[in-house]
């Protein structure tokens, strides 16, 4: 049977600012800036339509390697992003969160994105994750540090850690794994996204780049993903058997 639920978790590598911004002769920054209004509007139609969940990929644990202007750049982006969305976001609703290490982030923007959590916290409507300084691999090394100073500890039976505990000690514990991938951009790869959370996720593709992205693109992507059939390991038929019996 198709899939024709609206998933409830939607995950988007917003990849393709940077061209976007050379096609027009324009700075790379200022794709950025449209890439963060695409953001906008793409969320706020999420949140329209239902979504309960989106995570975003802001910046990378490679993005580092940019060259040192641009890396500034999106950084100052960044603050203001913050300073100029939270009102907004906490009207709409929205509870958001950061995932990725705060750590290497100047100490001010690591301010605002604990206060932008804390002034949403309570917020019920949809979710925002903004992965900033996040990897995959990063996420799933922090895991194993949590897991294994617990059993340092003695507080926890080595043997015991299975797929459950593993999941609840990574940066989206609490949060069902993204049912739609979109990665908008033209690749087709992952980047360092969410490796462990994306086991069984549908993937979309998009050739639009980000800056171009919009409510009409993201309909897309979920019409693509109800014609779908997540199988989970098993037969077509053993799934039509079990939605005859409910
Ligand atoms: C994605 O767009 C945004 C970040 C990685 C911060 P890019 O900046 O990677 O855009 P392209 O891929 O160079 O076009
Ligand atoms: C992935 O895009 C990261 C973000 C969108 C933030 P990249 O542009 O960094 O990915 P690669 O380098 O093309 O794989
Ligand atoms: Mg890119």
């Amino acid at each position: 049977m198709s899939e024709r639920v609206l998933p409830g978790h939607v995950a988007i590598v917003m990849d393709g600012n940077g061209r976007w911004a050379e096609r027009r002769k324009l700075s790379r920054n200022l794709g950025h800036q449209a890439g963060l209004r695409a953001l906008r509007r793409t969320a706020r139609h999420g949140a329209k339509i239902g979504i309960k969940t989106l995570t975003v990929f802001a910046f990378s644990s490679e993005n580092w390697n940019r060259p040192e202007k641009e890396v500034s750049r999106l950084m100052d982006l960044f603050m203001s992003a913050l300073d100029k969305e939270m009102k907004g976001l906490y009207e709409h609703g929205v509870r958001m969160r950061f995932i990725g290490d705060r750590s290497a982030f100047h100490p001010a923007l690591q301010e605002r994105m604990q206060a932008a959590q804390e002034l949403t916290a309570g917020n019920t409507r949809t979710q925002l994750n903004v992965a900033a300084n996040y990897g995959g691999r990063w996420d799933i090394l922090q895991a194993a540090q949590k897991l294994a100073a617990q059993a340092q500890a003695g507080d926890l039976d080595p043997a015991a850690i299975d797929e459950k505990s593993f999941g609840g000690a990574l940066a989206l514990h609490d949060t069902p794994d993204p049912d739609l991938f979109i990665r908008t951009g033209g690749e087709q790869r992952i980047s360092n996204f969410l490796l462990w959370q994306s086991a069984y996720t549908e993937f979309y593709f998009s050739d639009k780049l980000w800056p171009d992205f919009n409510g009409e693109e993201l309909d897309r992507a979920i019409n693509a993903y109800q014609s779908r059939e997540r199988r989970f390991g098993l037969t077509g038929e053993q799934l039509r058997a079990r939605a005859r019996a409910g």
